[in-house]
């Protein structure tokens, strides 16, 4: 029986998504973007190659699979172009696997412009935003203003779309913000570069899932960020503008909610976030400094060295709740090792009380104190392990005890950047 099996992150993004998609492609006939744009960044490491990913869909490296980029994902055709020609050098036939929705609102450089003259308006309140222009262009498509990629079809219609949504661009930028404005005519001009080599790959991603879900293929849903960045969801306002819950898989594509079989939480090991707002498992200590230099925690997209501290069980919970987690999938693990000891966040003190639930002004989570239980670490290597079997005493106790935390298996374990440092318990496609 075919599936659709969904991949999202349950924290604050980073949590190794594109590794996991990448492996779980072998089993699928197309790979789906749904949520997000180029401030994703999803790292793939193949036999010691590094690829880093920001919009094309973890799937790309595999022949005979289809990426498909939904309508849900904003799009900023130099960052795609820039991303494919990379892959193509590398041998990749990327624009002969990956099609576009006709729905997917463009970033243009002027929503850049935006996203960085807001940013630096907002000065100590700052989101800490990736600045590719996500923010703005999301508020054109809720506000009906948008450039679609059905727009680039439309030769003649193009310009006059672009002078209006400029128009006011160039209006915010110039009489509230005190910035430079954009050009019409270097903007409509890339647009008609970039067409050319978009138009062939404009398509009805909906209906292309719906001929795969006919022909019983599995199709595999790649989110991007994490649960807690989502706009309706997360740590508002210091998140992303999309929803990057679950049910994003299925407005973001097209494929109703019934045809979501399973929904792989991707969780690591500890936690990470970049940019502002509250964390209350942060580490200012020498764990934190191990976590962040031992797991390499730097953005894949800016940079920026990623904030560290334990895992959270009262967000996790959180997680499963807003999402319908079938399975999670631990990451990072082998960042742990070597440690005396590690904790869980289980509870949180909150003015005096002591509360399992995440509070319900998100605010209040700068002045939730975590509340640990702690566990012994292990001294041997899991780095690279195969087989549950032989990992450390104590790491599978760590993992035992999630699992019972979350009333949730953990289907799948990664102990390592490369393809094959992972152990499968449950494919969720068999
Ligand atoms: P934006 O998505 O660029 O608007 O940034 C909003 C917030 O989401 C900032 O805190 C970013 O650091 C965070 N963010 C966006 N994309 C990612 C990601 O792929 N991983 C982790 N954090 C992200």
């Amino acid at each position: 029986m075919s599936k659709n099996v969904v991949v999202i992150g349950t924290q604050w993004g980073d949590e190794g998504k594109g590794k996991i998609v990448d492996l779980l492609t072998e089993d699928v006939a197309a790979v789906v973007r749904f949520q997000g744009g180029h401030n994703a960044g999803h790292t793939l490491v193949i036999e010691g190659n590094k690829t880093v990913l920001h919009l094309i869909p973890s799937g790309i490296l595999h022949e005979n699979v289809h990426c498909l980029i939904g309508n849900g994902v904003v799009i900023s055709l130099q960052a795609l172009i820039k991303e494919a020609k990379k892959l193509i050098e590398n041998g990749i036939p990327v624009f002969d696997r990956l099609k576009i929705s006709s729905g997917c609102p463009l970033i243009l450089p002027s929503h850049e412009a935006l996203d960085l003259a807001k940013e630096k308006k907002l000065g100590k309140s700052a989101i800490g935003t990736t600045g590719r222009g996500i923010g703005p262009v999301y508020e054109d498509k809720v506000a009906r203003r948008v450039l679609r990629v059905s727009d680039l079809l439309n030769k003649d219609s193009l310009r006059e779309k672009l002078k209006n949504i400029l128009n006011y661009h160039n209006f915010l930028l110039t009489n509230y913000f005190d910035e430079k404005e954009q050009s019409l005519d270097e903007i409509f001009n890339q647009l008609l570069d970039q067409r050319d080599l978009i138009l062939p790959m404009i398509s009805d991603v909906s209906g292309i899932l719906d001929d795969y879900h006919q022909q019983k293929k599995n199709i595999l849903f790649e989110g991007a960020q994490g649960v807690f960045l989502d706009i309706d969801h997360g740590t508002y306002p210091y998140v992303t503008s999309s929803n990057t819950v679950s049910a994003a898989a299925s407005i973001g594509s097209g494929v109703g909610p019934k045809r979501l079989d399973y929904i792989m939480g991707i969780v690591k090991a500890y936690t990470t976030r970049v940019g502002s707002g509250p964390f209350p498992t942060e580490l200012h200590d020498k764990y934190g400094e191990h976590l962040g230099s031992v797991g390499v925690e730097f953005g894949a997209t800016t940079g920026r060295p990623r904030r560290c501290g334990w895992l959270d069980v009262v967000a996790l919970r959180r997680s499963v709740l807003n999402s319908s987690i079938s399975g999670f999938c631990l990451t990072k693990l082998d960042v742990l090792d070597g440690l005396e000891k590690i904790k869980i966040c289980t509870e949180y003190k909150l003015h005096d009380k002591t509360t399992s639930n995440f509070p319900l002004e998100i605010s209040e989570l700068d002045n939730c104190e975590p509340l640990y239980e702690e566990f012994e670490g292990w001294e041997d290597s899991t780095k690279g392990l195969k087989r549950f079997s032989d990992m450390p005493l104590n790491a599978k106790k760590y993992i035992q005890a999630i699992e019972e935390m979350l009333h949730l298996p953990i289907d799948i374990i990664s102990t390592g950047p490369d393809r094959d440092h992972t152990i499968i318990r449950n494919n969720p496609f068999s």
